[in-house]
C-alpha cells in the first residue's frame, strides 16, 4: 500500500498529516532519555509531562532548537516512534513533504532530509514554512497577487511576501513563542528573585501574557525557588506588570515585518496594503500581537483559523504537488522545493 504523508518538525510541536485523512498527530517535540544507557523512555506528550520534573537518571530534551535539528539521533527516533503511533511502518515507503524554516543552511536542510530518509521513506520534498502556512491559511499563493504571511512558532518567526507560488522577499528570525517564555523567566527572577521553569513561564504567558496594555488585569500564580532563601515560593503575576517586557520582544518582530515590506516590489506592496497580513503559528495567539502589528506597521492583521495547524495543513495540501513540473502551464511555480 502506498501512502503520502506530511511532517512538520516544529521547535515546540511535531505534527503528522496523512493524505486523505488529515492531521493525525500533534505532540510536543520532546524526548525523554535514560542517561545511564541513552535509551528513549518517552516521546511527545508523555515526555513533555516529565519536562523539568525528571530525576538524575532521566532527562527530557527538546531536540529541535530554533527550527533546526540539534540532536539528529533523538529526532530520528522521535519521528520513528511517532509514525508508529500513526501505524505507519517503513514497509509502506511513504512519500513525504516536510517543511523547513526560511533561512536555514544547506547542512541544516540536509539534517531534516536525512532524519526523514533514515526512517525508510521513498522520497522527501521540502516546502518553506511560510509557503505551507499561507496554503494552510487558505491563501491562493499561486495567483499573481502579493500576500504577506507571518508564521510565529515556538522557536522561529518566518515572514514572507509570496506571489505566483514563490517567495519574493522573506526574513526568518530565531525569535518565537519560546522567547516570550524566556522573558517571563528573566523578569520573575529579576523582580522576585524567583526561578521558575519553562513550562510554568509558558503557562503564565498563555494565561495572562499580552503585548499591548491589557484592558483586563489578569493574575496568575507561579511557583518556583527563591534564589536568596533557596526555598519554594509562590508569586502572583499580573498582566499589567509583564506587558511592556513582552511588547519589547514583539516589537523586534514587527520591525522585521517593516523591513520585509521595504524590500518588497511595489506592486506586491500595493496588494498587501489592500489585504493586510495573515498571521499563523501558535505564537500569534499571544494577546494583542495582531493589534501591535496594526499599530506599528499600519496594516490589517488577520489571525488565521486554527493558526497552529496552518503549516501542517499546508504541507498536507502540498502533497498533491509531489512529482509535478517545477513550473506549470500557467507559469505558476510548484511550491515544493525539488525532491531529494
Ligand atoms: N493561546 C496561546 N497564547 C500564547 N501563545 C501560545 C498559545 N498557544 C500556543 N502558544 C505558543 O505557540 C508556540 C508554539 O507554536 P507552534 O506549535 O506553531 O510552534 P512550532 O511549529 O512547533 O515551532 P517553530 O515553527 O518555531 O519550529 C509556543 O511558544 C506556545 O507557547
Ligand atoms: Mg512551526
Amino acid at each position: 500500500m502506498s501512502i503520502d504523508i506530511a511532517i512538520d518538525l516544529g521547535t515546540s510541536n511535531t505534527r503528522i498529516y496523512i493524505a486523505g485523512k488529515g492531521k493525525f498527530l500533534d505532540e510536543p517535540s520532546v524526548v525523554t532519555i535514560n542517561l545511564d544507557n541513552d535509551d528513549i523512555v518517552a516521546v511527545g506528550t508523555e515526555a513533555y509531562a516529565m519536562m523539568g520534573r525528571t530525576s538524575q537518571r532521566l532527562n527530557s530534551i527538546e531536540p529541535i532548537v530554533g527550527g533546526v535539528i540539534s540532536d539528529f539521533y533523538l529526532v530520528e527516533n522521535m519521528i520513528k516512534l511517532q509514525l508508529g503511533k500513526a501505524n505507519i511502518s517503513r514497509i509502506m515507503k511513504p512519500r513525504v513533504v516536510a517543511c523547513i524554516p526560511g533561512e536555514i543552511t544547506d547542512v541544516e536542510k540536509r539534517a531534516v532530509v536525512n532524519s526523514i530518509l533514515s526512517i525508510g521513506v521513498r522520497s522527501v520534498s521540502l516546502i518553506e514554512a511560510s509557503k505551507a502556512a499561507a496554503i494552510g491559511a487558505g491563501l491562493d499563493i499561486r495567483s499573481p497577487h502579493g500576500r504577506l504571511i507571518l508564521d510565529m512558532g515556538g522557536g522561529t518567526t518566518d515572514i514572507a511576501v509570496i506571489s505566483l507560488g514563490d517567495i519574493s522577499v522573506s526574513q526568518s528570525m530565531k525569535i518565537g513563542g519560546g522567547s516570550f517564555d524566556e522573558e517571563i523567566m528573566k523578569y520573575v527572577r529579576r523582580k522576585y528573585n524567583l526561578i521558575i521553569g519553562r513550562v510554568t513561564a509558558q503557562r503564565a504567558k498563555i494565561e495572562i501574557g499580552s503585548v499591548i496594555k491589557p484592558e483586563e488585569d489578569r493574575v496568575c500564580t507561579v511557583k518556583g525557588r527563591n534564589t536568596v532563601t533557596g526555598l519554594p515560593q509562590a508569586v502572583e503575576l499580573r498582566s499589567s506588570e509583564l506587558w511592556e517586557t513582552l511588547a519589547e520582544t514583539a516589537s523586534l518582530i514587527t520591525q522585521q515585518v517593516q523591513n520585509v515590506l521595504e524590500e518588497a516590489p511595489p506592486e506586491l506592496v500595493g496588494d498587501i496594503y489592500k489585504d493586510g497580513i495573515m498571521l499563523t503559528g501558535g505564537g500569534v495567539l499571544l494577546r494583542g500581537f495582531d493589534k501591535l502589528i496594526e499599530q506599528q506597521v499600519k496594516l490589517d492583521a488577520h489571525i488565521a483559523e486554527n493558526p497552529s495547524d496552518c503549516v501542517i495543513n499546508g504541507c498536507g495540501s502540498a502533497l498533491k504537488y509531489i512529482g509535478q513540473a517545477e513550473i506549470d502551464e500557467n507559469g505558476a511555480v510548484n511550491p515544493l522545493s525539488m525532491p531529494y
